[in-house]
């Protein structure tokens, strides 16, 4: 399946670069400043899920979901974002997890085209901190796409812009959503993360540094 791949479709956060710690930093003080707790295991939740999804299940959580109108969630995810771009912009190359830049050298240098496809509006901010926009032939992210994972639309508008059938790529993802989109779509699957978790991809691995 790897050695067949015409195009890879990277998911970002939690297979390109960890910013899952920042995103819980960030979603945890707005939990805490209206009084509801959230802790990690609680964040594992969030992964792989837009930020309207995100809030809604904090608020569930405590049952506070009716508690507020549309334009205070959209106050709270605005103070949410604010912190986390706040932790991002401060990001550099160190935080590129392990692999990841030499694994998408080096399946481009054997032909494969790489698209970005992840639900994070602030994945150009995040690509060009780390200096990685260039590894990518095209990007999907939060901003031009409306369904959330696990609907397959991130990753088919990925496999059009690289002018690719579904069937000819490869989806690497962390998150079970991520996968099931992939799989929705006609991929094959690369899970990056516990094989109990991620219990559909095709295979999983730990980390990109494996597949090299
Ligand atoms: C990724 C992350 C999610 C995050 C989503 C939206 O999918 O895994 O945790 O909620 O992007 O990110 P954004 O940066 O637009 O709030
Ligand atoms: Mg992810």
């Amino acid at each position: 399946m790897l050695e067949d791949m015409k195009g890879g479709l990277f998911d970002l956060d939690g297979v390109i670069v960890d910013t899952a710690k920042y995103h819980y930093l960030a979603w945890r003080r707005l939990a805490n400043e209206i009084g509801i707790d959230f802790s990690e295991h609680d964040n594992e939740r969030l992964k792989g899920v837009s930020r309207v999804r995100s809030l809604e299940i904090i608020l569930e959580m405590a049952n506070k979901e009716k508690a507020y109108s549309e334009a205070e969630k959209t106050e709270m995810m605005d103070r949410k974002n604010a912190w986390y771009v706040d932790y991002i912009s401060k990001m550099d190359e160190s935080e590129i997890l392990p692999g990841a830049r030499e694994y998408l050298t080096e399946i481009r240098s054997r032909g494969v085209k790489t698209a970005l496809g992840s639900a994070s509006k602030n994945s150009p901010m995040i690509l060009d901190k780390l200096k990685i926009t260039d590894l990518f032939d095209a990007i999907v992210d939060g901003n031009v796409v409306s369904k959330p994972k696990p609907d397959p639309e991130v990753f088919l508008k990925g496999a059009e812009a690289l002018g690719l059938a579904p069937k000819d790529c490869v989806v690497f993802e962390d998150a079970q959503a991520g996968i099931e989109a992939g799989r929705r779509g006609g991929m094959h699957t690369v899970g990056i993360g516990p094989p109990d978790v991620l219990t559909d991809a095709d295979i999983c691995v730990k980390g990109l540094y494996e597949l090299l």
